[in-house]
């Protein structure tokens, strides 16, 4: 029986390794000082709306709430990691001001109601968002991501994570509506 359980746990988690190495963007969380730093960068404000396309575990969208009072929507398509970040939220105490979201990031019809996105993905992830920030962003609207530039832009500033890693800091309202 025992060996029966393992042997299922076993093949679940293979399963479960195999489909994340499927993803654009493996997670890889942000350390919470840099997490300050990303927002701090992004000159967050009170009732602002962060959104972390990608969010893992929800830490920056939980810290945008907490530290920052903003509202926080984190978009994350692995189940296991949307459950651990609705949880962690509800310990936090901001599961009012934080929605956690199963969704793929390509495909979420939510970006107009950003202030704010925060992305720490790859290469690939970001070329392939491109077109939709700017097709959905309004103007004015910040975007920061960590460690890896946006394909052609300009970034109106860059900060430096307490690794040493850039963070690209992007305006939309002065961003080229085409990509490079
Ligand atoms: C490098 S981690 C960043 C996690 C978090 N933003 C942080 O900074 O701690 C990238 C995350 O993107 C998620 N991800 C990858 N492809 C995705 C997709 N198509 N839609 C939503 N999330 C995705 C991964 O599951 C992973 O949790």
């Amino acid at each position: 029986m025992l060996i029966g359980v393992g042997i299922c746990l076993g093949v679940l988690t293979a399963l479960w390794v195999g489909w994340n190495l499927t993803l654009d963007a493996l997670w890889q969380p942000t350390d919470l000082a840099t997490v300050r730093r990303i927002l701090f960068l992004a000159q967050v404000k009170q009732g602002e709306t962060v959104v972390d396309l990608g969010c893992g575990d929800g830490r920056i969208v939980i810290t945008a709430a907490r530290m920052f009072g903003a509202r926080g929507i984190g978009v994350e398509i692995d189940p296991a990691r949307v459950l651990w970040a609705r949880a962690w939220a509800s310990f936090a105490g901001v599961s009012s001001r934080v929605r956690i979201l199963r969704k793929d990031m390509y495909k979420a019809d939510l970006l107009h109601e950003a202030d704010v996105v925060v992305l720490f993905l790859s290469p690939d992830a970001n070329y392939k968002l491109q077109d939709k920030l700017l097709r959905e962003l309004r103007p004015g609207v910040r975007i920061v991501s960590y460690y890896h530039p946006m394909w052609g832009w300009e970034p109106n500033e860059i900060g430096v994570a307490k690794t040493g890693y850039p963070i690209y800091l992007y305006r939309m309202s002065e961003r080229e509506q085409t990509i490079e």
